[in-house]
Parts: structure tokens; C-alpha cells; sequence
């Protein structure tokens, strides 16, 4: 049997990525295909899409484009599109590209291998967008790993509908995986030497996931049985939401020193009345009052943010607001965003009246005003000793380590290699941009 190549790119989300790591693993396991990083000389083209910004569409259509060319050239050439692009557009992507052979929703990943069989057996066009529920998980192999570190998908979807976005039409509905099969899996990753956990998923404080002797399992449980877990040291965690970011998730701060100091929880807007608009569900005030009570539980929490500037009738006053809000929390960091009409969703419909001269101006100004913050935060930690989990060599000077902090971090130090995959204490001496330096203690 002649081994195929395959070709996967992939754009978005943290969710996306992990879908990529779970896509390569379903055909690497079938022993019939290799992941290769030429596309020029692979049989199989997947492009997993995201559809949360920019013109989604005409980017999908502009890359397939190019892989006509291949097509043309080698006809037996499989292309395989998924993602939220592939799960909005569905048919669309064959009549606008009568080439592509499989469509695949955010959903059916796990159908890959059987959909590229039936391509090679018939050669017919096949799609599958459908939302069969967790389905994917029970064909769920191991997770992403980078380094010493493993992402793990605790839930899926949005139910919030926030007015500007397209998640809970591409991912659907949220629904939780059972908690057992969670801590199995960071259990055998903790064996595998995996230190650290990131818990994904789109709101993860809405995790209730059901347990072997049928009960629901709540987010804030779920920290807690992670941090029982021997070997997992660090536990991060995206995305939460303001909304049902309840008193329990808040006293693990206070309980369970594993759960980092470092939170991100997106705000959007510093303007009551454009969280409104936005359908956020919560206001300035009671945002305030969450991190109130975080900062009780865990003095030195810091936190992080997404913000979107020109959100359809966004005065000079309410970005002002935003701005004014940004100092007030003393954000670390942010992503930011120009607000992007996405069809389909209730936004779409207010007249989108601010000129992208002006939503520039106004994302710049936000993130010069964040910048600032983020370097007065790192500068906090000159002289103080840091638990820095050592990911590797560094990229920028070979005789250098490099590893992360808790508030995610980079820090360069002098080190020995049987550290890489440890926890070592840093004392922080310089402060860069975009990193630290440190000495080893
Ligand atoms: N569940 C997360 C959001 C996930 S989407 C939450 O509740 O905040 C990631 C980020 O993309 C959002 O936080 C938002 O800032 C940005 N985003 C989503 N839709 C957008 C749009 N239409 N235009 C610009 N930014 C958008
Ligand atoms: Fe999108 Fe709002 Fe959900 S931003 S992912 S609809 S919480």
C-alpha cells in the first residue's frame, strides 16, 4: 500500500488548532497517511476554516484557488474543507468550487478518514455538516501537546448569541463532555510528563458535565479535580465569560494554588449602553464587582481581555469609556479587534456607520494604552523570584533556556538542559518587551 501525504492548514482559534491536532491523529492512526508540510507534494488538502473576523469567505475561496492549480496539475488530489467557513457555507464552497471533494463540519472530524475512503473508492463529492452531539469525543485520541504543556477540550459551542458573533451558528450549541473521561485523559497526559493544562473551550465557567454516577459536574469542581490530579501543577484556562462567572469559580482562587494568577476574561467594551447592543448580558459595574472579588480570593491575580473598537454606533464618549475601563482594571494584556459585520448575526443588522479610518485610530489608541500597561506590569516584576516552567533552548541565543511564568511570560536564563520540562525559580533581572531575563536561583 502506497503511504499518502497530507497537507493541513489551518486559521482561528485555540479550538481550531486542537481540532488540526485531532484531524492529523484519525488519519495518522489509520496507517494509510503522513502529515507533510508541502502542499505541492501532498495527495490531501484540508483546510480547516474560521469564520470570526475578515472576510472569511473570500480568503477560503482565494486559498482554493491556488490549490485548483495542484488539482489541475494531479487530479487525484483530495481537498477537504471544514471549519466554521465549511458548517456556514456548506454547499456554497461545491457550486463556487465544483473541485473541492469533501466538506466537513466543526462537528465530523472524526468521519475524515471514512469520507477520504469513499473519495478514493468513487470519487464523488461528499459533505457532512451536521451537529451530531460529542460524537467526535468518543473517537477522541490523545490531545495537542506543546512542549510540556496540553490543551484539553472540557466543552463545545455557545449558547450566549452575543449580537456580533458567529460561534454559536459554526460550533453550536454548548454541551460538556463527562467529566470522567476529562480526568482520565489529563491523568495519562500528567504520566506522558505533561506539567501544565489549558481547559478549552468557548466558556469554559459553563462546563456542567455529567459524571459516572449520573450528576452533573459544575466548572468549579472540575478545577478542583484537575488540581488533585499528582503531576499537573499549573492549570490555566479559555475562555471564560463575565456571565456565569459565579462565587464558587472564584473561591478556587482562594483554595487551590495550582490555578494560575493570571485570568482571561473578555469584557468587549468599557460602554454600558454598546454591551448592550452587544447582547453581553452583563454591565461595567458588575464586571467590576468579579474582579473585586478575584482580587480578594488571590491579591495578585492579573487580568487579560478581548475588546472589539467600532462596534456599530460606538460614539467618541463610549470608546472613551473603554479606555477609561482599561485603566481602572489595569489590564496586563489584550486582544483586540475592529469590529467585523458577520452575516447571519443580529449586529449584521445595525447600520455599520463608523469609517475604518477612524476604527484604526481608535484600535491603535486601545492597544497603545494597553501596551503601556503591559510593560508597567512586567516592570512589577523586576527583582522578584518567578516559578518558570522550562520549555526549551532559546530561540534567540542557543546557550540560553527559555520558559514561562505564571502570568504567561517569557523569561531567557542560563540553565542546564535536564531542566527542560521542570519548574525552576527565577529571579527576574531584565525587563524586554516581549520577554524577561533571568537568573537561575
Ligand atoms: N467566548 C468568548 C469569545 C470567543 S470569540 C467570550 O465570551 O468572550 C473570540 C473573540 O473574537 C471575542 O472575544 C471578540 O473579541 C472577537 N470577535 C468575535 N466576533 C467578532 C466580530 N464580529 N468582530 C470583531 N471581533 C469579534
Ligand atoms: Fe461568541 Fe459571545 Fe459565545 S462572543 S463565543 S457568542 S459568549
Amino acid at each position: 500500500m502506497k503511504i499518502k501525504y497530507i497537507y493541513i492548514k489551518t486559521w482561528g482559534c485555540q479550538m481550531n488548532e486542537y481540532d488540526s491536532s485531532m484531524i492529523k491523529k484519525y488519519l495518522e492512526k489509520t496507517g494509510k497517511y503522513l502529515i507533510s508540510t508541502k502542499p505541492e507534494k501532498s495527495d490531501i488538502l484540508i483546510l480547516n476554516t474560521c469564520s470570526i473576523r475578515e472576510k472569511a469567505q473570500e480568503k477560503v475561496f482565494h486559498q482554493l484557488g491556488r490549490w485548483k492549480k495542484l488539482k489541475n496539475k494531479n487530479p487525484n488530489i483530495i481537498i477537504a474543507v471544514g471549519g466554521c467557513v465549511a458548517t456556514q457555507e456548506g454547499q456554497e464552497i461545491f457550486k463556487r468550487a465544483n473541485y473541492v471533494d469533501i466538506i466537513f463540519g466543526t462537528q465530523t472530524l472524526h468521519k475524515l478518514p471514512k469520507m477520504i475512503n469513499e473519495i478514493e473508492k468513487n470519487r464523488r463529492f461528499i459533505i457532512d455538516i451536521s451537529f451530531p452531539k460529542l460524537e467526535k469525543f468518543k473517537y477522541f485520541l490523545e490531545p495537542k501537546q506543546t512542549g510540556y504543556t496540553a490543551s484539553v477540550s472540557i466543552m463545545e459551542g455557545c449558547n450566549k448569541y452575543c449580537s456580533f458573533c458567529v460561534v454559536p451558528y459554526t460550533r453550536g450549541h454548548e454541551i460538556s463532555r463527562p467529566s470522567d473521561d476529562i480526568l482520565l485523559e489529563i491523568s495519562s497526559l500528567s504520566e506522558n510528563g505533561i506539567k501544565e493544562i489549558n481547559l478549552l473551550g468557548q466558556n469554559v465557567n459553563a462546563y456542567q458535565g455529567p459524571t459516572f454516577n449520573g450528576k452533573i459536574c459544575v466548572f468549579s469542581e472540575l478545577l478542583q479535580l484537575v488540581s488533585e490530579i499528582e503531576g499537573i501543577e499549573r492549570i490555566r484556562f479559555t475562555t471564560s465569560n463575565p456571565l456565569e462567572f459565579t462565587d464558587d469559580i472564584i473561591s478556587v482562587y482562594r483554595d487551590t494554588p495550582k490555578l494560575v494568577s493570571f485570568l482571561h476574561l473578555p469584557v468587549q467594551s468599557g460602554s454600558n449602553r454598546i454591551l448592550q447592543l452587544m447582547k453581553r448580558s452583563y454591565t461595567t459595574e458588575e464586571y467590576e464587582e468579579i474582579i473585586k472579588k478575584l482580587l480578594k480570593a488571590r491579591p495578585n491575580i492579573q487580568i487579560s481581555s478581548d475588546f472589539i473598537v467600532g462596534f456599530p454606533t460606538e460614539s467618541e464618549e463610549d470608546f472613551q469609556n473603554t479606555i477609561n475601563f482599561i485603566k481602572k482594571i489595569n489590564f496586563d494584556m489584550s486582544f483586540s479587534f475592529i469590529y467585523s459585520n458577520r452575516p447571519g448575526t443580529p449586529a449584521s443588522k445595525i447600520k455599520d456607520d463608523i469609517d475604518l479610518k477612524e476604527k484604526k485610530r481608535r484600535l491603535y489608541a486601545l492597544q497603545d494604552c494597553i501596551n503601556k500597561q503591559t510593560m508597567s506590569w512586567s516592570r512589577k516584576m523586576l527583582k522578584s523570584t518567578q516559578s518558570v516552567l522550562v520549555e526549551g533552548v532559546s530561540k534567540k541565543n542557543i546557550m540560553e533556556l527559555y520558559g514561562r511564568t505564571e502570568n504567561n511570560r517569557i523569561v531567557n536564563f542560563k540553565g542546564s538542559y535536564n531542566m527542560i520540562g521542570k519548574f525552576v525559580k527565577i529571579k527576574i533581572k531584565k525587563v524586554h518587551t516581549y520577554s524577561l531575563q533571568g537568573e537561575l536561583i
